[in-house]
């Protein structure tokens, strides 16, 4: 028996017996994928009963009145999704005369409705040859296979369409994606599988490589930091001013300019006022010429939001820090070694010499 039978068989057995799998009514098993985003079985039984006695036929939900709607909805959390429901109802009575389409284009282009979800309805309603993939479906490839591609890797959404796609059985479309789904809730379950009664057992190849465990891989997302940087870019007398970047952070030993740090991004306005600025300026005579739009600086795990901000001093107070700072002839600017994000908007800017003419 390959894949397909082999899962099927088990399903006929095993299936749990769910209301939403004696239908082809496109609208009750649309509903029920919308609830099941939301919650698990047990708990969304109750929800679907409610929506389709109150709410029996697309036209009664769009109908409905969108508070009616979200307070039946209520308990479920994540109201977007009733928003949505209630929204493609409408669409589907406007332009689809209330019935529900029946092509996988059509029901994947409404709204609130993904890959995932329109592969379930067009198989289950209508039989289309579509194989869902969900978590559950992840892991039974992943080991049935012994794909150890991360599945929330970039490449791992195709690399698993195609599998899925390759073992589906286009003649029981449905049939198919709710066994392979019911498999890995019930069977082939994320921990401690129990193998030794396993259909798929002989061809399986991560029971035979002994690695069922370790599958499916998952990368570590490192979250991204975001970061925001004011770099001021000092003109004081065809000079400017620059540091050099310690260790421990990114750009170590590189050169930038006077730099403030925040924890948001701010104007001009609220930067004035920040200590640090205080600090840098004091009581110099200053004039800010230009800032710049934010520019996104994308680094392995930040990015970096940054603007700078051209000022004129005219006099520099003894007491400011710009003291402690190298100062530097404009033209050198480029014999320093700079992290790209500066340079780039140098060179955007362009022709440091043009400026200086305009402005000095
Ligand atoms: N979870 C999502 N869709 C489901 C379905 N059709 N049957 C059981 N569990 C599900």
């Amino acid at each position: 028996m390959n894949f397909s039978t082999t899962i099927i068989h088990w399903y006929q057995i095993n299936k749990r017996d769910l209301p939403w799998r004696k239908t082809n009514n496109a609208y009750y098993i649309w509903l029920s994928e919308v609830i099941l985003q939301q919650t698990r079985v047990a708990q969304g039984l109750s929800y679907y009963y409610k929506f389709i006695e109150t709410y029996p036929t697309i036209s009664h939900l769009a109908n409905a009145s969108l508070d009616d709607v979200l307070k039946l909805w209520q308990g479920l959390g994540y109201y977007s999704r009733a928003r949505n429901l209630h929204f493609t109802a409408k669409e589907i009575q406007t332009k689809y005369n209330g019935v529900f389409p029946n092509t996988y284009g059509e029901i994947l282009a409404l709204k609130g409705i993904g890959e995932y979800t329109a592969a379930a309805i067009s198989s289950f309603a209508y039989n289309l040859p579509h194989a869902v993939l969900d978590g559950n479906v992840y892991r039974v490839l992943a080991r049935y296979l012994g794909v150890e591609l991360a599945i929330n890797s970039n490449k791992a959404k195709k690399y698993f369409t195609e599998i899925a796609q390759g073992l589906f059985d286009e003649k029981n479309a449905g049939m198919h994606n709710q066994a392979i789904m019911d498999f890995g809730a019930l069977q082939c379950v994320p921990i401690s599988p129990n193998c030794d009664e396993c259909p798929l057992m002989i061809t399986c190849v991560a029971f035979n490589k002994k690695n069922v465990s370790s599958l499916p891989v998952k990368e570590k997302k490192l979250k991204i930091k975001k970061r925001f940087f004011n770099y001021f870019f000092i003109r004081h007398n065809e000079q400017t001013f620059i540091q050099q970047r310690g260790n421990g952070d990114i750009w170590e030993g590189l050169f930038e300019f006077p730099l403030i740090e925040t924890n948001e991004e701010v104007n001009i306005y609220s930067l004035v006022e920040n200590d640090n600025f205080i600090s840098i300026f004091q009581k110099s005579k200053y004039l800010i010429l230009n800032v710049s739009n934010p520019i996104k600086h994308i680094l392995t795990h930040r990015h970096i939001y940054c603007k700078f901000i051209e000022i004129k001093v005219e006099s520099i107070s003894k007491k400011s820090t710009l003291v402690n700072l190298q100062q530097i002839p404009l033209e050198e600017l480029n014999k320093y070694a700079i992290p790209r994000l500066i340079d780039r908007y140098l060179q955007k800017e362009n022709n440091i010499k043009l400026r200086k003419e305009r402005l000095f």
